[in-house]
């Protein structure tokens, strides 16, 4: 038998660097009364088998035909075109956000796509197998190929596994996991990365994929398993205000696929449900003729949305100015209002700024720029921009503007949706190769050019 051997460590539990002595303050990232005792017993000493071998790149098969295509378009896309066998996927989000229904979703959505027998397995250690059968039965989730385990012990789960063999698990919410290895409290860093890293060496073995569901903390990160993202394939965040119904799932690393894609959903009484249309969405309620107010065609990874900028100036009566955006980077934005004021001769700088893009969306990225410039000064000059009028195009601090990506693919959304006018950089215009003949295109060199146009 072999002897047990019991040592104490100490591990921030923001960002899991570990000590041997208590430290008030972590060496590492600098947080304040982060550490906690935990006690790790190794069961046995012997060093793991490795049974890899090496092999020639050419004789490998490639993985890609064998992705597990989900009957679910938007959960498609975020994950880069379907599902890897074998992979690991971190979802995190808010505690009551959709975490579960959208796990318990995907589960039915795989099932749909396949028609011969498979598993699937859903382990939950927050809820009772009744509480998930009337989720379940809200969503029409079809019962019949899915199981449910009530457990919260790895080990108990991997025998589980083993006897299953299920194409695919859900493990919510990685926090309430624990191993026997450790004493320390289910949720703590060494119990989380114990867990996930059991849970991996399973998962490449037996090729199944799992799905890690994690709550995020107050500070945003996904609660102590922070940890977690360098040890996954895919880190998925799902967000939105409590106050929308929209749901949006973003990747942020993606090794099998692009990290910009998003995939919108809104939240119904039977659960999730794909937005197909998110343009139409996003400038439903816009109010045309309204100064201040500019549509943009942003795009998101492979897929352009159409989304409202507003803008509020307004004469600041004491102090220092205000500058309040939502949904945008506020540095981008007092970028531009100081190229406005020095190179559009604008008295812009000592005025109260607000900015907001409606629909809880957040929008990152250069070629919005032009739209909120012309945004700012529609609504100091309080005149409103032609509601069919789309803009794009990143500004330089000369006040040049420059061209961006994939102009055809914006443009194409715009026409879609019935606009009429675009007003794009000049170097997009002049490499553009069909003729558009149901929208008119203006091409702009300067943003003094853009707004003698507009306004
Ligand atoms: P849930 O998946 O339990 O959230 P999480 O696992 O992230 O904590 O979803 C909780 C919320 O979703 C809850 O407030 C009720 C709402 N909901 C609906 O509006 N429609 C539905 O069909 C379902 C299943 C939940
Ligand atoms: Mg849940």
């Amino acid at each position: 038998m072999s002897k047990q051997k019991s040592q104490t460590i100490f591990v921030c539990q923001s960002c899991g660097f570990t000590s041997a002595r208590w430290l008030g303050k972590c060496a590492s990232c600098s947080s304040w009364n982060s550490f906690v005792e935990e006690k790790y017993t190794k069961t046995s000493s012997k060093p793991r088998k490795s049974s890899s071998t090496t092999t020639l790149l050419s004789d490998i098969k490639s993985g890609n035909d064998s992705r597990i295509s989900i009957n679910n378009n938007e959960l498609n896309r975020v994950l880069g075109g379907g599902l890897v066998p074998g992979s690991i996927i971190l979802i995190g989000g808010d505690p009551g956000i959709g975490k579960s229904t959208l796990a318990i979703q995907m589960l039915n959505s795989i099932k749909k796509e396949r028609n011969d027998e498979i598993k699937l397995l859903y382990v939950s250690g927050e809820e009772s197998p009744e509480q998930i059968k009337i989720r379940a039965e809200r969503v029409g989730a079809d019962s019949n190929s899915l199981y449910i385990l009530p457990e919260t012990n790895i080990e108990n789960i991997k025998n589980e596994i083993s006897k299953y063999n299920p194409l695919v698990v859900v493990i919510d919410s990685i926090q309430t996991m624990s191993t026997d290895d450790f004493n320390s409290a289910a949720g703590s860093v060494s119990q989380i990365r114990e867990c996930t890293l059991k849970l991996m060496d399973q998962a490449k073995s037996k090729n199944f994929s799992v799905f890690l569901i994690g709550h995020v903390t107050k500070e945003g990160t996904i609660a102590g398993p922070k940890v977690l993202e360098h040890l996954v394939d895919t880190v998925l965040y799902f967000e939105g205000g409590k106050d929308h119904p929209y749901r949006i799932l973003r990747a942020v690393k993606n090794r099998f696929g692009s990290t910009n894609e998003i995939g919108i959903f809104e939240m119904l009484s039977n659960g999730l449900v794909e937005v197909e249309n998110p343009s139409e969405i996003f400038l439903s309620e816009r109010s045309a003729n309204s100064p201040g107010s500019v549509v943009i065609p942003s795009l998101e990874g492979t897929r352009p949305i159409l989304i409202e900028v507003q803008a509020l100036v307004s004469p600041c009566n004491f102090g220092t100015p205000r500058r309040t955006t939502i949904g945008l980077d506020p540095n981008r934005v007092s970028l531009l209002v100081a190229v406005l004021e020095k190179k559009a001769g604008l008295q812009i700088l000592g005025q109260d700024i607000f900015m907001n893009i409606p629909g809880g969306v957040k929008i990152d990225e250069p070629a919005t720029d032009l739209a909120v410039c012309i945004s700012l000064v529609s609504s100091l000059q309080n005149k409103p921009i032609d509601p069919y009028t789309i803009i794009f195009g990143e500004v330089g601090l000369a006040g040049e503007i420059r061209a961006v990506s994939q102009a055809e693919l914006r443009l194409k959304e715009a026409k879609n949706l019935g606009f009429k006018t675009c007003v794009l950089p000049k170097k997009n215009l002049d490499r553009l190769k069909q003729s558009n003949k149901s929208i008119s295109l203006f091409g702009v060199e300067s943003l003094n050019d853009a707004i003698d146009k507009l306004l």
